[in-house]
């Protein structure tokens, strides 16, 4: 497509969320011309807290499915819209909710700490969820000597890094993304602190342990988000994927963005299009909803991480 047919669609897409009064909540690792027409842009909490209290009929949303789930769980009342079907996180799909409930069956009475990036039966199996910017918050805060937690393991690395005390049990034994396993154990981001040694290297806690240890700050994509913004310093080395560097590049100008690995692309939020997501407002589908029954018990768990990371 080229400069000018984007244009036209995005103002398609624009003239059809009018008509319908839909809002589109967009993941920081969405492509540039969908990140360019959001209503809202931004990480797991973040579209959590914005899901909750969105005013319009409609919402479509540009991430991947446990994601579009959450704001179907959030607001039963509204059409969630996920364009395209394909759009599933493979970690999420590593928890499935047996074997979560082998892992509870082994360790009675232990409470269960997930990430948001699980489907919906494994959150209704759960005592709060968590996402990438408050994870160490949440168990912290449970207080509980053992937590069984998952499903990512490099996640759990960093929870245990900040909450010294507690014995985190795996479900499953070694969750993890293919994404972000792609950027590495550091190699190459320490080759690029060499080249740019001003920069500061910020990396997601999905990334293999060694890399999060080379790092100066381990963030949530918010997080990078912000201290991007805010911080003194002029360049950034970005270890998450790639979709994160387009939108500080677009967003934050007069400061240089640095991937540490520029293949480290998910192909599942990528099939989220400008194309899809036009035909999916237009024709009112494909519509996530969870079932009532299973909506009513995953939802206290999500409400209870809002409510924690206030
Ligand atoms: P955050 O944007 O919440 O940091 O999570 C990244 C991610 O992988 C979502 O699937
Ligand atoms: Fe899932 Fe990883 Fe893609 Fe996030 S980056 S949606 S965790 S596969």
């Amino acid at each position: 497509m080229n400069p000018e047919e984007t244009r036209e669609l995005q103002a398609k897409i624009g003239d059809l969320k009018r008509e319908r009064n839909a809002v589109l909540l967009v993941h920081n690792y969405q492509v540039p011309e969908i990140q360019e027409i959001a209503d809202f842009i931004g990480d797991s909490l973040e579209l959590c807290r914005k899901a909750q209290g969105v005013e319009a009929d409609e919402i479509v949303f540009c991430g991947v499915d446990f994601m579009a789930e959450t704001a179907s769980i959030l607001n039963p009342g509204k059409k969630v819209i996920l364009p395209n079907t394909r759009a599933c996180c493979p970690m999420a799909a590593q928890l499935p909710v047996k074997t979560l409930l082998k892992v509870k069956e082994e360790h009675p009475g232990v409470p269960v700490v997930l990430y948001v990036n699980t489907l919906a039966e494994a959150k209704a199996e759960c005592d709060v969820v968590c996402t990438s910017a408050n994870a160490a918050q949440i168990v912290e805060k449970l207080g509980e000597k053992e937590v069984i937690f998952g499903p990512d393991w490099n996640l759990g690395y960093y929870v245990l890094k900040w909450v010294p005390g507690v014995r985190l049990i795996p479900a499953p034994a070694h969750g993890f993304c293919n994404t972000h396993r792609l950027l590495g154990k550091g190699e190459k981001a320490l080759e690029l602190k060499r080249q740019y040694p001003e920069a500061e290297l910020l990396v997601h806690p999905e990334c293999e342990p060694e890399l999060q240890e080379k790092a100066d700050y381990v963030l949530s994509t918010g997080g990078m988000y912000k201290r991007c913004r805010d911080s003194p310093g002029r360049s950034f080395i970005i270890a998450t994927e790639i979709g994160m560097v387009d939108r500080l590049r677009r967003e934050i100008l007069g400061k240089t963005f640095i991937p540490a690995e520029p293949n480290a692309e998910c192909p599942t939020m990528k099939r989220i299009t400008l194309m899809n997501t036009y035909e999916a407002l237009r024709d009112g589908k494909p519509v996530v909803k969870v079932p009532e029954e299973l909506r009513l018990k995953a939802l206290k768990p999500i409400e209870r991480m809002l409510e924690m990371s206030k």
